[in-house]
Order: structure tokens, then C-alpha cells, then sequence
């Protein structure tokens, strides 16, 4: 047993507490070294003892609108002391007011949605409703991928944090994907659905319900589609009778300079799911949207799903808040215009530093691959792993109060939305820094 002190913790505290008694994800215990967070504001957050951060990542590409929005507090604030849960069964006042709202945002003929604690209860919803409404059962999903951490979301995600779960859902099968690591590069749209299209006739078009994508691939390296994939993928779909499902969790909510990702290439969707900036993670919210067509097979046949905090009303109302601030701070508008200096800051890093072997970036979600050879383009960590290089840039950062998230070979650059250019250049400062460390192992 620990005892615990009634005093205020201290960093050092927080952190042997947390190690002793918490879990930490997707890691071996022994190696986690948490930052102690205390406060926050903005794009900035502070641990304990004083030190601030910039959040280049807004923590886990979720706190879009920035920390501490005062709105979205007295919303939250408000909504508990006047209704703080109604169960699922109910029909409240923001429940009403959000799938309104969300069907006014999302794209097409999308305007039914069922509410969840996250993206993966998104995402197991989805799969779901693909396979209850086409009474098919097989979902396509691409390597390169997550989509959660719950037992379908994780057999669909492709990345190594599917491994122990497996052998996990029957009927989950692969669809190409159009990246192959920096130095294999990038295939065709033409090429790419060529090959998924084989791939449909080899496992049985009529027994597949979905194919699920992210529109925009996230934690496994910010891949925006080669132009026509997605209105290929979405063609390819329609041909088959498969619904094609667009795992927005991170790519929505403005990310990308849209609302949706799937806009840059106006394809709709059947099901969409999202999470983290539809609250902006000030709660806890997932969401599955539909097209008018699905949400009508559920008006005869019975919708085999559920959750305790479904449409959670403190969800509900942070997400209303949530869109609120997007709308008056105009901040879809701002992540699409400071894209663009994210871009040219990119690129610069890219001609000054050796290491820099590829960037991206679509909005503010962009990422840099480190290489050790500029001529083989050998990663600078091996695929699912580190290297000494990739951790003293982690540390660098740290230390310089720039936090990101730093991961096989590469670093993302995922600041919130509300982000000023001058905080972007001085986020960009440290980068610049850093990366003489990088270069230094280019042969
Ligand atoms: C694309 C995508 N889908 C699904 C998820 C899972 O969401 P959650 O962690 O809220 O369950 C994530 C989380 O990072 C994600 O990035």
C-alpha cells in the first residue's frame, strides 16, 4: 500500500504514483518516462513545478481548439449542474441540438448518429451497422492504419498494435495500401485500386460489408491518398454493393483545413466515424454518422447497439461548445491558412537538414521522416522501433519544452488549430535545433 500526502504533489510525485498504481499504453512499464501536467492554455501546458510546453501535438491530435477554452468550460460547468446524465434511453436538449448540428456538418446525405465514448466504440460501431445493414460480413482495412483499441477497431487496424490482440475478429482482411515507407515511396491511385479491386475478387465482393480507411492516415505517417484514390475507393465500393467507411477520428474536425477529410476529394461516405476534436477532447465523445439510407433500414430493423453513456448530455454539451468555438475563432479557416506555413516550414527544414528525408503535411497535420543515408534513405529508426538518434531528438525536445510525439523514424507537427504563426516559429526554432542532432548520424 502507498500512502498518499495530503499536501499538493509534486512532478516527481505524480509521476511514481502514477508508475506504481497506472497503466500506461501500448508500452512496457519499465521504459515510460510521463511528463507531470498540472494546468493548460491555449497551445501551451505546464507541469507542476512551472515548466511549459508547447504542445506541437495537441496532446494526441485531439485538442484541436486549444486547452482551457472558457466556453467550452461553462458549457460543461452549466450542463452538470442542470442535467449531468440522462440514460440513452432519453431524449435530451443537447443530444437533440448535436445530431442536428453534426448532420449539418458532415458531408452529403450523412444526418443520423449514434454517440460513443471514443473512437474505437466509433469504429466498432461502424463495423457494426455495415455488417447489420448489408447482412454481409467481411470488412476491408489497409496495413497502415489504426482505427482503436477494442476488439473489432483493433483486428482492423493494420499497425503492430493489432499483434496481441489477433487472432481478434473473423472476416477482417487487407486492402493495399499506397505507401510503402520512404524507401519503397508511392504508388499510383490507378495502380493502387488496381490492386485493391483483385483483392476484392479474391475474397468475394458479395460477402464484404465495409472497407474502412482513414481519409487521411494518421499515427502511421500523416499519408494524404494520391489524388483519385479516394473517389477511386469510393467507385470501387459502389460497384460491389460495400459500404466504405471513413475513420475521421483524427483527420476531422478541421485537421486537414475541412471540416472532414474526405472533402478535399468530395467523396461521401456511407458511415463516418469521429472522436477527439468533436469535443476536443474536453470529454470524452465518439460519434458514427450515416447516410439517410442506412439510418431508414433501422426504422423496421432493431439497431443491435448500445452504451451506457450514449449521447452522454456533458459530452453532448462540450461538443456544441466545441463547434461553437470552431465557428466563431473560424479555426477550420485558420488550420488551412497556417497549413500553408506549416508547409514552407517543412520544406526549409527539408533543405537545411540532412537528415530530413521526406515531410508532409495537409492543414496542421503534418510529420517529418529522419533517414541516416541520404542516398538508401534508410530510416533513422527501423520500422516499430527507436534508435539512440530518434530518442536524444525526443529528449531535445522535451528539454526545450516542445512536446510532440516522436515515433519509429519520424515526428509529427500537430499543433492545435488556434495556433498563432509566431508560436509556429517558435516551435519551429527547437525543431530546427534539434535536428542538428539528426544530422549527425547522416552518412
Ligand atoms: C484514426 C483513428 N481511429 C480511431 C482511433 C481510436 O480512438 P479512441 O482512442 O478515442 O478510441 C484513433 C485514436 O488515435 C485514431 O487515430
Amino acid at each position: 500500500m502507498t500512502t498518499v500526502p495530503a499536501e499538493e504533489l509534486t512532478g516527481e510525485k505524480i509521476v511514481g504514483l502514477c508508475r506504481r498504481h497506472t497503466i500506461f499504453e501500448w508500452s512496457a512499464q519499465a521504459a515510460v518516462d510521463p511528463i507531470p501536467v498540472a494546468r493548460a492554455k491555449g497551445v501551451h501546458f505546464w507541469t507542476p513545478e512551472g515548466k511549459r510546453f508547447i504542445d506541437f501535438n495537441s496532446q494526441l491530435m485531439c485538442v484541436n481548439i486549444g486547452h482551457g477554452d472558457l466556453r467550452v468550460i461553462r458549457a460543461i460547468q452549466e450542463q452538470a449542474a442542470t442535467l449531468a446524465y440522462a440514460n440513452p434511453f432519453m431524449a435530451t436538449d443537447v443530444r437533440a441540438r448535436l445530431g442536428a448540428k453534426l448532420a449539418e456538418l458532415t458531408p452529403g446525405d450523412i444526418d443520423v448518429f449514434f454517440f460513443t465514448n471514443g473512437g474505437a466504440e466509433a469504429n466498432e460501431n461502424a463495423i457494426r451497422i455495415a455488417r447489420m445493414f448489408s447482412g454481409r460480413h467481411k470488412i476491408g482495412a489497409r496495413y497502415r492504419s489504426y482505427h482503436g483499441g477494442t476488439a473489432g477497431a483493433i483486428t482492423a487496424t493494420g499497425d503492430p498494435r493489432r499483434w496481441a490482440s489477433e487472432p481478434g475478429l473473423p472476416g477482417v482482411f487487407r486492402i493495399p495500401d499506397f505507401y510503402h515507407g520512404i524507401q519503397q515511396g508511392w504508388d499510383s491511385a490507378a495502380e493502387v485500386l488496381l490492386r485493391t479491386e483483385e483483392v476484392l475478387m479474391m475474397e468475394g465482393p458479395q460477402t464484404i460489408a465495409g472497407i474502412i480507411v482513414e481519409p487521411v492516415v494518421g499515427t502511421n505517417g500523416v499519408l494524404v491518398p494520391p489524388d483519385g484514390y479516394m473517389q477511386g475507393l469510393r467507385k470501387l465500393c459502389d460497384k460491389y454493393g460495400i459500404l466504405l467507411i471513413a475513420d475521421e477520428v483524427m483527420s476531422g474536425f478541421g485537421r486537414t483545413g475541412e471540416w472532414f477529410a474526405v472533402e478535399h476529394w468530395k467523396v461521401v461516405p456511407d458511415l463516418i466515424s469521429m472522436a477527439k476534436g468533436l469535443t476536443s477532447a474536453y470529454v470524452q465523445l465518439g460519434a458514427v454518422g450515416m447516410r439517410r439510407e442506412i439510418a431508414e433500414h433501422f426504422q423496421k430493423n432493431v439497431f443491435y447497439g448500445g452504451l451506457t453513456y450514449n449521447s452522454h448530455p456533458l459530452a453532448c454539451a462540450a461538443a456544441l461548445a466545441t463547434i461553437a468555438v470552431y465557428e466563431e475563432d473560424g479555426l477550420i479557416e485558420n488550420a488551412r491558412r497556417l497549413g500553408k506555413v506549416l508547409s514552407e516550414q517543412l520544406q526549409a527544414l527539408q533543405q537545411r537538414h540532412r537528415s530530413v528525408g521526406a515531410t508532409r503535411n495537409i492543414g496542421l497535420f503534418g510529420i517529418v521522416e529522419l533517414v541516416r543515408d541520404s542516398k538508401t534513405r534508410e530510416p533513422l529508426a527501423p520500422f516499430n522501433g527507436t534508435s539512440p538518434e530518434m530518442q536524444a531528438l525526443g529528449k531535445f525536445f522535451r528539454q526545450e519544452g516542445l512536446y510532440t510525439f516522436v515515433r519509429w523514424n519520424t515526428f509529427f507537427t500537430n499543433p492545435p488549430l488556434c495556433i498563432t504563426e509566431a508560436e509556429l516559429t517558435e516551435a519551429f526554432a527547437i525543431i530546427d535545433k534539434g535536428l542538428e542532432i539528426t544530422d549527425l548520424a547522416v552518412k
